[in-house]
């Protein structure tokens, strides 16, 4: 189940309160400042094991709304409530965002049965990270093509008018990324969180009204 790798407050916190993660706190920070999740919404969360997210979108959409989330590694044990489907898969792959906005469609299970029926997200969440290699250069590489491939997927996947959140790491590649998602956005703040464990350079786009990517 949950993984809690260093004893900090949040992470005590967090395994006392029965949480998946520390990263719940994180989620919860951004919906008290920024209240991107409403009752009723469609959210897909990228990178979402073990599931901390998951549940904290799952309590501010309520049961009319729906969470989707996916990621490599298998969200264990199943997150049980109806309107939360977790999908093991790659934010490369080729099929990703139908899968995604298949589920959001579905009234539940993980959309593979019955009639076809593709919504997307009212608010895509990103809290996706590679794994570091301590190698710069590699690490810098390796969130440079996932923001990039971050960013193909928002047409597919994200409403007009949709909310964005993002984790972006240190590195130039990652700052311009930043600057042109921006521009798909009415607007758009980066925040640094105090629930982010100190030292860490991660830093979360919060982008609202989503209009394309192609506005300059
Ligand atoms: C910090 S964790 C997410 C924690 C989650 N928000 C929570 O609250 O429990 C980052 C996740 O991103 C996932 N990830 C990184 N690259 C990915 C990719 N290309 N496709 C799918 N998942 C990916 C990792 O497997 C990892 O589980």
């Amino acid at each position: 189940m949950a993984k809690y790798n260093r004893k900090d407050h949040l992470h005590q916190r967090a395994k006392k309160e029965g949480l998946r993660s520390r990263a719940a706190y994180k989620l919860d920070e951004m919906q008290k400042q920024f209240r991107l999740l409403s009752k009723g919404h469609k959210v897909a969360d990228l990178g979402c094991w073990p599931g901390g997210w998951l549940e904290v979108a799952a309590k501010f959409v309520g049961p009319t709304g729906r969470v989707v989330g996916v990621d490599r590694a298998e969200v264990d044990p199943p997150i049980p409530l109806a309107n939360v489907t977790a999908l093991v898969g790659d934010l490369e792959d080729v099929d990703i965002a139908a899968r995604l906005t298949t589920v959001l469609g579905s009234g539940g299970g993980d959309g593979a049965e019955g009639r076809v029926e593709r919504t997307l997200a009212d608010v895509v969440l990103s809290d996706a990270a590679p794994k570091l290699t301590g190698v710069r250069e590699t690490d810098r590489a390796n969130e440079e093509r996932l923001l990039e491939a971050i960013e193909s997927l928002l047409p597919k996947l994200l409403a007009p008018g949709g909310s964005f959140v993002v984790k972006i790491l240190e590195g130039p590649e990652a700052q311009e990324i930043d600057r042109r998602l921006r521009k798909s956005f009415e607007r758009a703040k980066t925040v640094k969180l105090q629930s982010t464990r100190k030292g860490s350079t991660e830093r979360y786009l919060v982008a609202r009204g989503f209009q394309g990517p192609e506005k300059e």
